[in-house]
């Protein structure tokens, strides 16, 4: 039973394979041709926080798939203690082929998981967000084709994104440099999973976001106060202040650098509307990637594509 809670959870090869899967999906689906490898899988989804990206992507791609998906809302007492985690995902797993979870606590997903009977995607916890890395390596891939001498800056928060995708960029062989203020920059125990996990990574870790993003071809934020997080807010707005991604940061970058961010923005404060809606912006690309990224993971992880 494979489960995928990090980018961890994958090897290169791995991810190779479902994306070539995601890119001839989403070929096919360009012209039209909705190609149906689930007929008859269920997926269940489960949301402790909100989501417009992670749960309408995974709806349509079952429904493109032939399978499809149901939303379970908070009825089924699930974050509320109703039964035990391992209770519900021994049951859950009876009825579905596939369960994705967006959780408070990353635990709760790997509870479920260890005690399902199909596979558990991770929908994003405090810790990861696997989902959002694959489709974010598979837009790379899209604009620049091979990873191997590229430099992804990663400007702001060390949080949930960075820790998937820090993985899959040593996966993939793509160079990470982080400008992140010394207070919200990865502890030794992060680091050393991340090392764990992706021993290849080249990290360079930096206060200075003007030299992280020198020689990057990808410059990616994300808002300063995760979900979770908003009780620090008025801490971090003063703290993350001079990463703010706006043109004169982009100035500092190479000719053809591009913009992303995993959404939701929060315009004026990581990001400037000039960036988030400028030429070198591919945010909209990425977002649209969530669901072929995760066609690809689906059929893949289902077996309709080995
Ligand atoms: N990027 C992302 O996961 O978006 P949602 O929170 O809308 O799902
Ligand atoms: N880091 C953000 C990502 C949202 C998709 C959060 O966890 O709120």
């Amino acid at each position: 039973m494979r489960h995928l809670l990090t980018l961890a959870d994958l090897t290169a090869i791995e991810i190779e394979r479902i994306f070539s899967i995601s890119e001839d999906l989403k070929a096919k689906s360009a012209a039209g041709l909705r190609e149906p490898l689930l007929p008859g899988r269920v997926m269940a989804l489960l949301f402790e926080k909100p989501s417009l990206r992670t749960r309408a992507s995974f709806e349509a791609a079952m429904a493109h798939l032939g399978g499809s998906a149901m939303f379970l809302g908070g009825d089924t007492g699930f974050g509320k203690g109703r039964e035990s985690l391992a209770d519900f995902g021994r049951v859950l797993s009876e009825y579905v082929d596939v369960i994705a979870i967006r959780a408070n606590k990353h635990k709760t997903v790997a509870q479920v998981a260890e005690h399902s009977s199909c596979s558990v995607i991770n929908g994003l916890t405090d810790f990861g967000h696997p989902c959002q890395a694959l489709a974010d390596l598979f837009t790379i891939r899209e604009l620049v084709g091979k990873f191997e001498g590229h430099t992804v800056a990663w400007i702001g928060d060390a949080n949930n994104v960075a820790r998937c995708l820090a993985v899959g960029c040593g996966k993939l062989g793509l160079r990470l440099v982080m400008a992140t203020p010394k207070k919200y920059q990865w502890n030794a125990g992060e680091l050393a999973w991340i090392e764990k996990n992706s021993p290849a990574l080249d990290l360079t870790v930096t206060e200075d976001p003007v030299e992280a993003v020198r020689d990057a071809v990808a410059i990616y934020t994300d808002i300063w106060a995760s979900m979770g997080f908003e009780q620090e807010k008025e801490v971090r707005h003063k703290a993350f202040a001079a990463y703010q991604v706006n043109a004169k940061l982009m100035s500092h970058a190479q000719r053809g650098a591009f913009f992303m961010h995993c959404l939701p923005a929060h315009r004026g404060e990581e990001v400037t509307d000039e960036v988030l809606d400028g030429r070198q912006s591919v945010v909209v690309q990425q977002a649209a990637n969530r669901m072929h990224a995760q066609k690809g993971l689906l059929a893949w992880l289902l077996g309709a594509q080995g």
